[in-house]
């Protein structure tokens, strides 16, 4: 068969300065241009380029691509064409075992470290200086399509696979990280690869401690997939700030905005503040026949009232960038006769804004509290798993990123992550950047995931020139 690929001539010096006027104008009228403004604090409107790269042709084998795609997805415990894969599971062995038989196939020396973030480095003929760093992660929450994460790190193998071929020799070392965890689903916190290679402390100790639903610990899981075998000490994880010159991250959009305006790449400028709270009720239960209502304390009620309290402190903040998610509601014991006499939630809040965000939060907070007063029941905890602030792209990455679609004639605009990434922690080590490709109807977290291969092929694209002019720097 024919090999189908996306072929470019990058001798585009002239398509630079036509290039540049157009995305001004585009940007002048975009109605986000404010808020991205404030909140980024990068002026949108000057376009200064980083200096064009010589690279003689950028050819990106999307039909392998898609292959590749396509057999990491079989990796799942949900039928096709759901993916499911939770940290230390079989199917999450077998798909790392895929990708570091992929690694190894580009020429990647490979390193695991003790929670299994998965390095491989190609080294540049200054192997002394900074790498730079690109990569994403596998796992995949319950239910979810085939692309999130994956395209950022299949994509990196393949825009160094496009490097490689066109001849292009690195001065600084690439390294492409595939994270662990970046998903909550096993342990609860997001981004748990990353985070720990930020150097977070209380979260290396906090892992010796922490079990999953069925009550197993993350050290003996870390184990069980050939992980933290010789120590529990998790801070062998840490990586020092100015371990990597640059890190940028490959994502597909997970909003409508670039697929609604016809946009090819996103060029992210910030990524918004996650938060996540775990709270449980306690009350007596009780036959739901012989229990009056006015002598009850259903701790099922306090939960759906938090939920609905969720949402009121989300819409009364008064700006469509927070957002709030009851995405977990267990109830104990679960029975349709019996009232519940525990009850369990997971709250996601988001913002762009960090106070406001954290504002939500005590909102929150609050009336947990006074719900369980009302229902007399016991708020037998209120945990704040994770506030994280905001991040903030990198200005040097996001003029190579701009440069990089330039050179490749692509249309770009600049953009906020509202999806929380890797990247959000790497760049408290480094500095970062993201590259956005749209997704049909912007749906994530779903089957109906998808990305075409022109976009994929766009994306990787930009990524190959951008590390390389990175790499070069
Ligand atoms: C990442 O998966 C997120 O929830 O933003
Ligand atoms: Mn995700
Ligand atoms: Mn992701």
């Amino acid at each position: 068969m024919a090999l189908r690929s996306f072929h470019v001539d990058l001798r585009l010096t002239f398509f630079l300065f036509c290039f540049c006027s157009s995305i001004s104008s585009h940007n002048a009228q975009d109605p986000t241009t404010k808020t991205m403004e404030e909140f980024s604090g990068y002026p949108i409107h000057e376009v200064e380029s980083f200096p064009s790269t010589s690279i003689p042709s950028i050819s990106v084998d999307v039909e392998t691509l898609q292959r590749q795609i396509e057999e990491l997805s079989t990796f799942s415990d949900t039928p096709a064409p759901s993916v499911t894969r939770i940290l230390y599971s079989e199917k999450d062995v077998l798909a790392r075992r895929y990708m570091k038989n992929l690694m190894g196939l580009s020429g990647l020396s490979i390193r695991e470290d003790a929670v299994g973030n998965i390095f491989g480095r190609w080294d540049g003929y200054e192997p002394e200086l900074a790498a730079v760093a690109t990569g994403s992660h596998i796992d995949a929450i319950p239910y979810a399509g085939k692309y999130d994460g994956v395209v950022g790190v299949l994509g990196a193998i393949e825009a160094i696979n496009v490097l490689r071929r066109s001849g292009f020799k690195p001065k600084r070392s690439l390294e492409l990280i595939l994270f662990t965890s970046e998903e909550p689903t096993r342990y609860g916190i997001g981004c748990l690869g990353s985070r720990l290679v930020s150097g977070n402390e209380q979260l290396a100790n906090a892992l010796k401690k922490t079990v999953d639903s069925q009550n197993m610990s993350f050290l003996d899981a870390a184990r069980s997939a050939g992980y933290a075998k010789d120590s529990e000490d998790l801070s062998t994880v840490f990586l020092k700030k100015g371990s990597y010159s640059a890190f940028v991250e490959l994502h597909i959009e997970q909003g409508p905005i670039l697929e609604e305006e016809g946009t090819s790449i996103g060029i992210v400028t910030a990524i918004a503040a996650p938060a996540s709270l775990k709270v449980e009720f306690e009350g007596n239960g009780g036959h739901a026949g012989a229990v009056l209502m006015p002598h009850r304390n259903d701790a099922g009620l306090a939960a759906a009232e938090l939920a609905l309290a969720v949402e009121k402190h989300v819409v009364e903040s008064g700006s469509i960038d927070t957002v709030g998610t009851v995405g977990i509601l267990e109830l104990h014991p679960g029975a349709i006769n019996s009232i519940p006499s525990k009850s369990h939630l997971e709250i996601d809040t988001r913002d762009i804004d960090e106070k406001r965000r954290n504002t939500v939060v005590e909102k929150i907070h609050q009336s947990a509290m006074a719900i369980a007063k009302n229902r007399r029941v016991n708020l037998s905890e209120f945990k704040i798993i994770n506030q994280d602030p905001p991040a903030l792209s990198d200005k040097s990455i996001i003029r190579a990123m701009e440069t990089a679609s330039q050179e490749l004639n692509l249309t770009h605009k600049l953009m906020i992550s509202r999806a929380y990434h890797d990247s959000l922690f790497m760049a408290r080590i480094s500095p970062m950047g993201m590259i956005f490709i749209p997704c049909y109807k912007g749906y994530s977290h779903k089957p109906e995931e998808y990305a075409s291969s022109e976009d994929i092929a766009n994306g990787v694209k930009v990524l190959a020139l951008t590390l390389a002019k990175l790499s070069q720097d």
